[in-house]
Order: C-alpha cells, then sequence, then structure tokens
C-alpha cells in the first residue's frame, strides 16, 4: 500500500499535489474529444438546464451554474441529488440533467438521473470513471482525468470537474452565440494556465497551512465565506475540514452573516474568507471582513497575491492572481491543506475518516 501512496504519508496528501498532472491530463482529454461539442449541442437544443450531484461534486456543480450565468446569460438549475423529487414535477421532454459524479456510482445522483430520463428529460453525465453506472445510463458521458482517487475526501476529482464544466460553460456560450470566439480563446487561454495555477497554490500554501493546522485544531466551529463565484469554492473548503478534522465548519453566502450567523462570532472564531480575483468582490467582502474583525474573529484570507485585502488578514494563504473562472483551482488547494494538516495534527486518518464511505452506494 505504501508504494502506491507514491512515497506520501497519505493518499490525500499524493492527490492533492496530483492535482497539475490532473488537470493537465484533463485538458489534453477535452481538446481532442468531440463529445464536448456533442454536450454543448444537447444543451443548446434544450428548453431548460439542471445540474445535480451531491457532496463535493455539488460544489463543482454550483460553480457550472454560476459560470453559465455570467458568461452565456443563462439560468441552470443546480440540486442537490437526494433533493430531486422536489424538480421533478416540473421535468418533461426538452429539458437535459447534467449528472455530475466523480464515481458515477452515487445513488442519489444515479436516482435522480433515472427519474429526469423517465420524463423525458436527456441526460450529460460528467464522470472519472469510464463506463460507471451513471455515464452507462446517459446520453452522453464527459470525463475528467484526475486518475483514481482513493482518498475518501475529493481533491483532485473536485478542480478537474470544475475545469471540465467550464469548458462545457465556454463551448455552449460560443455555440449560442454568446460569446465571440476571440472571446473564448481569452476564457480557454486563462483555463490553460489551470495546471499552473493548482501547482503554484500548492507549494505558496504547503507551509503555512501546517503552522495554521496548530491553532485550528484547537477550534471546534469556523465559517467559510465569499460571494458569487467564490462561494462553491469556500463550500468545498468547509466540507474538507468538517469531513477530515471533525471540526463544524459552515459556509454561506458573506452577506448573510448579519442575518443571523454573527451572533456566534466571539474573540478567537477562525472565519476563512474566499476572495475571488475581482474588484467587485474585494469591495463588496471588505465590509463583510470588517464586520467579523470587529467581534474578534480570526481572520484567514484565501486571495490572490495582489490582492487590496492583505492587510485585513490574520493569515493570508497567497494564491496566484488569475481570472475568476478559475477560483476553484486557484483557492481549493490551501483549504485541502489546511484539512488535512490539522485532521493529520489531531491523530486523525484522513484517508478514513469516520462514518464515510469513498462512494455511496444506498440511498
Ligand atoms: C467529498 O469529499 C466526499 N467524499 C463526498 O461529498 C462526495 O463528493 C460525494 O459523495 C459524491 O461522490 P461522487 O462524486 O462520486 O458522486
Amino acid at each position: 500500500e505504501s508504494a502506491s501512496k507514491g512515497g506520501y504519508p497519505h493518499f490525500m496528501l499524493k492527490e492533492i499535489h496530483e492535482q497539475p498532472r490532473a488537470l493537465v491530463d484533463t485538458l489534453y482529454g477535452l481538446s481532442s474529444d468531440p463529445t464536448l461539442r456533442e454536450a454543448s449541442k444537447i444543451m443548446a437544443e434544450a428548453r431548460r438546464v439542471f445540474i445535480t450531484a451531491a457532496g463535493t461534486s455539488y460544489h463543482a456543480s454550483l460553480h457550472f451554474a454560476v459560470a453559465l450565468s455570467k458568461i452565456a446569460g443563462v439560468l441552470a438549475t443546480p440540486f442537490v441529488a437526494s433533493e430531486y423529487e422536489a424538480y421533478l414535477p416540473v421535468v418533461r421532454e426538452g429539458d437535459v440533467l447534467i449528472a455530475v459524479s466523480q464515481s458515477g456510482e452515487t445513488m442519489d445522483t444515479l436516482k435522480a438521473a433515472r427519474a429526469f430520463k423517465e420524463r423525458g428529460a436527456k441526460l450529460i453525465a460528467v464522470s472519472n470513471v469510464v463506463d460507471s453506472a451513471i455515464p452507462r445510463e446517459s446520453d452522453i458521458a464527459l470525463y475528467t482525468r484526475a486518475g483514481p482517487e482513493i482518498g475518501v475526501a475529493a481533491t483532485k476529482t473536485f478542480t478537474t470537474q470544475t475545469l471540465l464544466l467550464s469548458f462545457l460553460v465556454l463551448d455552449y456560450a460560443l455555440l449560442r452565440g454568446a460569446i465571440l470566439k476571440s472571446e473564448y480563446d481569452e476564457y480557454a487561454r486563462e483555463l490553460s494556465r489551470a495546471s499552473d495555477l493548482a501547482a503554484k497554490s500548492i507549494a505558496w500554501s504547503e507551509g503555512l497551512a501546517k503552522k495554521v493546522s496548530e491553532m485550528l485544531r484547537l477550534k471546534q466551529s469556523m465559517y467559510y465565506l465569499s460571494r458569487g463565484v467564490g462561494l462553491p469554492t469556500a463550500m468545498e473548503g468547509a466540507l474538507k475540514i468538517k469531513e477530515l478534522a471533525y471540526i463544524h465548519a459552515e459556509s454561506y453566502p458573506a452577506g448573510e452573516s448579519k442575518h443571523g450567523p454573527i451572533a456566534l462570532v466571539e474573540e478567537g472564531f477562525p472565519v476563512v474568507f474566499v476572495v475571488p480575483r475581482d474588484v467587485y468582490y474585494e469591495k463588496v467582502l471588505l465590509g463583510n471582513i470588517q464586520e467579523m474583525k470587529a467581534r474578534g474573529a480570526w481572520i484567514i484570507g484565501v486571495a490572490p497575491e495582489d490582492t487590496s485585502l492583505g492587510e485585513q488578514f490574520d493569515l493570508f494563504f497567497r494564491v496566484p492572481s488569475s481570472h475568476w473562472l478559475t477560483t476553484p483551482i486557484t483557492h481549493t488547494p490551501p483549504m485541502q491543506l489546511l484539512a488535512y494538516y490539522t485532521s493529520t495534527l489531531k491523530g486523525y486518518d484522513p484517508d478514513k475518516p469516520r462514518n464515510l464511505a469513498k462512494t455511496v452506494t444506498v440511498e
């Protein structure tokens, strides 16, 4: 077993470090795969677009929905797979459901896909496992090329899913005439930097993640906040610390603090702010950071190196400055590492967190 860990103490750490390669492979796979265009055509012919998944894959789906709205000007409906019944009554022929599942075997997602198909919707699968159940039952399947993921926590499958789904948005937007070819090329150029961005993000944050974990291991509760394009990534950060370090973590849109959650904040309460590279978000998040600081919160920033908010943070995870579309790729690795090191410091096995299975094949 230790041989397959490639010298790393755990699969999770190995898989975090495999992200640059997984992103290159996924990018390469997409560039030579005509199914991306076919999937865009299915979407372009569809009346409405739904996207479903569970856990980490759901966070990737949220990224897709945000990007589709911003780039293509089209609204997709994302939903947690186990909640599919609430959406079923409105589904009919002409709709499309994108089912995202790294394993392709998650029962909640499979059931949602089957139910939508029965009502006449077309199915697009996004998976990491060729010919798994969900791709088999779909009209078309797109694959990330992350390689096998052994650690229970999804890491490289998340960043590769967001890369693939971003390309699906771009291809669709181009097909629908929502963007020009020159705009497509510009976005694609940003995405093609994914591997390099992830490599930098990992290298820049590993030392700090180790240090911060020493303080974090004593905490019982924390928040992961962001807005808009940063929110799916913040949600992913919260899930990682929950499932691996067993710290209660909540992620919600930063603007909601004043509507309730800020009541919990006291001296030393950790709040991670995920700051996308965007002047607008920097401006609105500044207010949210300050309201937390005023209550004594311990502010951990995950932000581009050139952010204007650097001085606001008690601890600053610098990530490479890049387009907002790559936020999950640049900002997730520090939070994966933080969860990993906090987990191991507390004496837990991050590869096998309690009560969890890698693939949930029951309802
Ligand atoms: C993430 O770290 C978890 N292991 C879990 O949330 C997972 O993403 C979820 O169960 C969905 O799995 P899938 O992508 O294989 O469908």
